[in-house]
């Protein structure tokens, strides 16, 4: 049993099922289908698939808890919740991580859930329904090197995310996808079970679950792996603290975790079983890049009768389950700069908002009229998803896990956690202390060559 804080709560969530909604409506996005799919691809399928489980369980679980209880606890957003739980010490630095995190996150987030939207807009119309003259592959390259109109598309999308957030907490954040989340499962279900009939079949699954065993020894494969666990499952950032800081004593936090870790992994694993067959099967390159999903998908679409409308509800559903994530990114940068000068929610929404609109852009036209600007041989978008989700989130995780194992009391980290004095308690503590940082800074440590 444990007790209710003394402070008054602010904003919470109506129900139980409330914050478990909105929490895996922040896990399960355009990370699960897009971002797993291609860095799936390009990292050569089932080694780097293993890791990414083995980042989940070992990193992203623990860690996962370490945010909840340290945004119940404090009750603040991810900056205030490290300066009310260690005062005058210098873990808040994590908290700035994870807000410049969310601002470099959102930003590509954007570009890309505008992509979805443009597709779900021309299967709407009905252009999509049949391959364009000039193939869907380049049909989708002359959309994103375009230099308005995925623009545009992203900035409807981020209009979208601030009408969300400025709603605030209960009203806005807590009610989206309660519905379309359980209908994009079956729909993925339903279209996995579709790929397996087709030709590419046993080559799709070949790859994704048959490991070429030299893989493992590149580190780069590691450094995806961690990347891609802690983007697919919000972590690193403090979304996931701020969303707890909306959470009363009522929940049990480690149910709520695991279920939140194990259904974010099954839809990967799944969209993974709708995507790989179709790669092989309609010959596209599975290191195909940012793109994999959306060269991918309209063939499957086209194979199908009446497959125009799977496709409208597919990428429907695809950019409402990107919109309740890009809520929880945007909600990480609005609680803090609410707290942080006082201003009303709508305001900073709106503000915050369109700042990270206009950060967005170059990653948008680093595809098209800026491709000539590389970071690291990689064009702007890329290089800010590179950045963001496989340094900024494991560094945040890193500071998070440290801060619970180290920093704080342990009895009343694991009495918070709702785990209380149990083995699994002890178990989680000792992760937290030694193999989740360890962990992430070997993986670090190994990906330092990839820059030599
Ligand atoms: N997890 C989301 C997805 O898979 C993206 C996301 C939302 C995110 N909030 C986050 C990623 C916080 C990192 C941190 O699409």
């Amino acid at each position: 049993m444990s007790n209710h804080l003394g402070n008054q709560p602010r904003e919470q969530w109506a129900s139980r099922l409330g914050f478990i909604l909105a929490a895996m409506g922040s896990a399960v996005g355009l990370g699960n289908i897009w971002r797993f799919s291609y860095v799936t691809g390009e990292n050569g399928g089932a080694a780097f698939l293993i890791i990414y489980f083995l980042c989940i369980l070992f990193i992203g679980l623990p860690i996962m808890m370490a945010e909840f209880t340290i945004g119940r606890r404090a009750q603040s957003d991810v900056v205030g919740s490290f300066q009310t739980l260690a005062p005058k010490r210098p873990w808040f630095i994590g908290g700035f991580i994870g807000v410049a995190s969310a601002f470099i996150i959102l930003s590509f987030y954007g570009v890309i859930a505008g992509w979805t939207l443009y597709y779900f807009i021309n299967y709407l119309t009905g252009t999509l329904w049949s391959a364009p003259p000039e193939g869907y592959e380049t049909y989708f390259e002359n959309f994103i090197t375009h230099s308005t109109h995925p623009i545009l598309w992203q900035f409807i999308f981020m209009a979208l995310t601030i009408g969300v957030v400025l709603i605030g907490v209960k009203n806005g954040i807590e009610k989206t996808n309660k519905l379309l989340m359980p209908i994009l499962a079956i729909l993925l279900l339903v279209l996995a079970s579709y790929s397996l009939t087709l030709g590419g079949a046993r080559e799709g699954l070949a790859f994704l679950f048959s490991p070429d065993w030299s893989a493992f020894r590149e580190p780069e494969v590691y450094l995806a792996g961690l990347g891609q666990a802690f983007f697919s499952l919000s972590l690193g950032m403090g979304a996931l603290i701020t969303y707890g800081s909306y959470l009363s004593k009522e929940e049990k936090l480690p149910g709520a975790a695991y279920s939140i870790a194990s259904l974010d992994t099954l839809f990967a694993v799944v969209a993974g079983i709708m995507i790989f067959p179709a790669v092989f099967a309609f010959g596209i390159e599975p290191g195909y890049g940012a793109g994999l999903a959306f060269v991918t998908l309209p063939d499957i679409f086209d194979s199908i009768a009446y497959g125009g409308i799977v496709g409208l509800a597919f990428f429907f559903l695809l950019a409402a389950a990107g919109l309740s994530s890009a809520v929880s990114l945007l909600e990480v940068a609005v609680a803090y700069f609410i707290r942080k000068f006082d201003w009303t929610r709508k305001f900073t929404a709106i503000v915050i908002g369109f700042i990270i609109f206009l950060l967005g852009i170059p990653s948008s036209l680093g595809l098209g009229i800026w491709s000539h600007i590389t970071i690291f041989d990689s064009n702007i978008l890329d290089s800010m998803d590179f950045l963001a989700s496989n340094i900024f989130l494991p560094l945040g995780g890193l500071i998070i896990a440290t801060f619970v194992g180290w920093g704080w009391n342990k009895s009343e980290a694991m009495k918070e956690s709702d785990f209380g004095d149990t083995f699994i308690g002890h178990v989680w503590i000792f992760i937290l202390r030694f193999i989740a940082p360890i962990l992430i800074v070997l993986v670090f440590l190994s990906a330092i060559g990839l820059f030599n």
